[in-house]
């Protein structure tokens, strides 16, 4: 089936749905400039049976099994595209390329070794031995490669701490390559203490700049990701940037809680990419995902602490961002500052579409479920109020349980000229983490958002 279906199953809920304001909509043609004809309510608190919404969540059951297309058969695909390399395959261990693991820097053995196992037309195996430590200072690991490639780091892989090393924001880089595998149970290591220690969210007598992030792929396609642990990052861990046809499994990603700006797994202008059964303890977002992204699903992932599961931020600087067809399913977030929230600045335009949170768990969260349309990193400089917005739309949010840690368990602060619609709530019961006391009641807020309810949803709006 193609993916005309759902969309025009999306097209009839935009249609059917209760309207507070009318918007000139051509479902078949996305307007990005929409525009409320008559006046918008500024605050909505309106409860929609669930009768009267019906027919839209009939839709809506349907929607996220044949939305997601790209949920192509990994195991499949993998055996066709991206087997390990066969059996005439060459291994390539980088002892027998001059690296050390004594404490030297073994990064002119490693951009050997790649360079010899990229350089093999029958597959390669490029190993990093078990029980040793290998010091790297910004590597690149450039395709295209003449054949399947496999990664094995079995030991540990361990960041220089010298910063005039770096002579620009990634230390381990993956660039164009295809059929790329990257596994093996090892460790890498971006030793980010002194960047943290120089940032200016920790000491604010410094200037803002920027840092590393650990390890970077950039237009891959067909790469698997796989059994890792990665942690104490310059500054993000794991980048997919531009990339296509991913799998990112069994990671345990883990910094500081206080550590800034130390994301787990950021996602950038990635279409088709699974994230599964991974653990993520850091410093700053659980998972990132920005502009440019589509189909992304992510499913048995732990957070915490940390600022939780994230699209955007969106929009900053006045850009246009578009992120479409996410699905978060089966998450735990612990502790961490957000639960799922799209934020997006003011100024931006495009959208965040066609995205589904479900069997979510959250324990004492600050904000579990938020939609932050007035997002402003006030370490950069202030943010004045701007009419534009990417405009946010069918947001599924569907069995959510917890506790949150703040008084207000839903926060919808959408944009006054760009109302989030389709916004979907059903079966969510999030209680506040000190309800014992009486003044810790939890409570929803809500701001120029259309929405439907079905099932049990506490708190409502
Ligand atoms: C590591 O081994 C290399 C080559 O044997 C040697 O030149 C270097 O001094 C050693 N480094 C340390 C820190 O021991
Ligand atoms: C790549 O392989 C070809 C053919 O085996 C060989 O001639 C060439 O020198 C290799 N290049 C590198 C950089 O290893
Ligand atoms: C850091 O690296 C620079 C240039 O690469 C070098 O000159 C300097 O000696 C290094 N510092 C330390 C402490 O190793
Ligand atoms: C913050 O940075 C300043 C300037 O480099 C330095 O003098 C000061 O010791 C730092 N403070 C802390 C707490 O590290
Ligand atoms: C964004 O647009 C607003 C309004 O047009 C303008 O005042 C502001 O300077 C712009 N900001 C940037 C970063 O371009
Ligand atoms: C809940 O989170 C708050 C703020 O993040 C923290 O102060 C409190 O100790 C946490 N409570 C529990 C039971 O973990
Ligand atoms: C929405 O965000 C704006 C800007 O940060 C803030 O002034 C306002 O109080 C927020 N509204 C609610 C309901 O939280």
């Amino acid at each position: 089936m193609g993916p005309s279906l759902p969309l025009f199953i999306l097209a009839l809920i935009s249609l059917s749905r209760p309207c507070l304001c009318s918007y000139r909509e051509d479902p078949f043609h996305f307007d990005l400039r929409q525009t409320c004809v008559h006046d918008c309510p500024t605050t909505t608190t309106h409860h929609h049976p669930y009768s009267g919404v019906s027919n839209i969540w009939n839709d809506l059951d349907v929607m996220p099994e044949n939305m997601f297309e790209f949920e192509y058969d990994d195991e499949i695909r993998s055996r066709q595209n991206n087997a390990p390399a066969p059996a005439g395959s060459t291994v390539v261990d980088v002892d027998d390329f001059g690296a050390k693991a004594n404490g030297s820097d073994d990064s002119k053995a490693f951009k050997e070794a790649w360079e010899f196992a990229c350089n093999t037309s029958q597959g390669a195996v490029m190993v990093v031995p078990r029980n040793k430590i290998y010091h790297l200072k910004p590597v690149d690991f450039s395709g295209p490669c003449n054949s399947p490639l496999t990664l094995k780091i079995f030991g540990t892989i361990k960041a220089t701490a010298n910063h005039s090393d770096y002579r620009r924001r990634q230390w381990l880089y993956f660039d164009n390559v295809q059929n790329l595998r990257v596994e093996g149970g090892g460790i890498i290591n971006g030793n980010g203490r002194t960047w943290w220690l120089n940032s200016c969210k920790i000491n604010t007598t410094l200037p803002c700049s920027e840092a590393p992030t650990a390890v970077t792929f950039s237009q891959c396609s067909n790469l698997r990701v796989a059994r890792l642990q990665i942690k104490n990052s310059q500054q993000m861990h794991l980048s997919f940037k531009k990339c296509v046809d991913v799998k990112v499994l069994d990671l345990f990603v883990i910094a500081p809680g206080n550590s800034p700006n130390t994301d787990g797994i950021h996602v950038t202008g990635t279409h088709n990419i699974h994230i599964k059964n991974c653990v993520i303890r850091t410093g700053d977002d659980c998972i990132s995902i920005v502009s440019g992204s589509q189909n992304v699903r992510a499913t048995d992932i732990t957070c915490g602490p940390g600022h939780g599961i994230s699209i955007g931020s969106l929009g900053a600087g006045n850009s246009s961002a578009y992120v479409s067809n996410v699905i978060v399913k089966r998450a735990t977030l612990s502790g961490t500052a957000n639960g799922v929230r799209i934020k997006t600045w003011q100024g931006g335009s495009g959208y965040a579409k066609n995205i589904e949170f479900q069997d979510i768990m959250v324990h004492n969260v600050s904000n579990p479920i938020i939609i932050d349309q007035y997002y402003c990193d006030h370490h950069k400089s202030p943010c004045s109020k701007q009419v534009s917005a990417v405009q946010v739309s069918n947001i599924v949010y569907k069995n959510i349980r917890g506790t949150s840690a703040s008084n207000v368990a839903l926060k919808f602060n959408c944009s006054q000229m760009y109302p989030c619609r389709e916004i979907f709530l059903q079966n969510v019961a999030i209680t506040s983490s000190q309800e014992d006391k009486e003044e810790h009641i939890a409570e929803a807020s809500c701001s120029n958002i259309r929405l439907s309810y079905r099932g049990n949803v506490s708190p409502p709006c």
